[in-house]
């Protein structure tokens, strides 16, 4: 369960302050697969990395799996993320100099936990990445990319998966995969929350969320 309440988000920056977001409260249910809408600079990014436990808001709440995120200590929160989280960034974010077979497996030692060495050959060959195994990210096709990227986010088998435009740069063919495993992960109980501008996804959520100017929106 993913409780938000009355967030905010103001960046300060040297030109000024931006009010990203501007008193967002919501409840998203364990299980849910849920898909947030909006246009560019609405907010959506920073609304998942504040869920992901990656971002302070400047105001409110963030409760997700009974963690009060930002009122634990930077370890916890560190911990809790390892434990919960799989996230899959906007463009990948793949370490350049790293194999994929070790962009696979960041999230494991960084947790502390030791690398499962058949469950990472397990996802290579699920995300049909076995021959690409020992490329660095650079030598791969941008569907092969995103497979990794979301390979990653599954490695430490955590509860919810957030994915920040995931089929953004894919041909129809490479997106339908990418949701396709993402509708494996909701199937198998795992809670999503995904931001994507196609509609492919829409069938598959429970819910959708429209961001407007830091705000959800309610179109009925
Ligand atoms: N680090 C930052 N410093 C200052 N302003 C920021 C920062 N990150 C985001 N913003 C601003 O906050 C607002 C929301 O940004 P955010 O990245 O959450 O939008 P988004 O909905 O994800 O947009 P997009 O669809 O283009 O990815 C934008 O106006 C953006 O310029
Ligand atoms: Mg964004």
């Amino acid at each position: 369960m993913i409780i938000l309440e009355n967030i905010t988000k103001i960046y300060s920056t040297r030109r000024g302050r931006v009010h990203a977001l501007d008193g967002i409260s919501l409840q998203i249910d364990k299980g849910n697969f849920v898909v947030i809408r909006g246009p560019s600079g609405s907010g959506k990014t920073t609304l998942l990395m504040i869920i992901a436990g990656m971002l302070r808001p400047t105001g409110g709440r963030t409760v997700v799996e009974q963690s009060d995120l930002y009122e634990i200590s930077p370890k916890e929160r560190a911990k809790f993320r390892a434990d919960n989280i799989g996230f899959i960034f906007q463009m990948f974010h793949l370490v350049p100099y790293l194999n994929i077979t070790e962009n696979i497996a960041l999230a494991g030692p960084a947790a502390g936990k030791k690398t499962d060495k058949a469950r990472l050959a397990a996802l290579l060959d699920d995300f049909g990445l076995a021959e690409r195994a020992f490329h660095k990210p650079s030598q791969l096709s941008a569907g092969e990319k995103q497979r990794t990227a979301i390979a990653r986010a599954l490695h430490n088998q955590p509860k919810i998966i957030l994915a920040d435009e995931p089929t953004g740069n894919l041909d129809p063919e490479n997106a339908h995969t990418v949701l396709a495993h993402l509708r494996d992960f909701h199937r198998q109980g795992g809670t999503v929350i995904v931001v994507t501008h196609g509609s492919e996804a829409d069938r598959y959520a429970d819910c959708i969320i429209h961001l407007i100017n830091g705000r959800v929106e309610n179109l009925g």
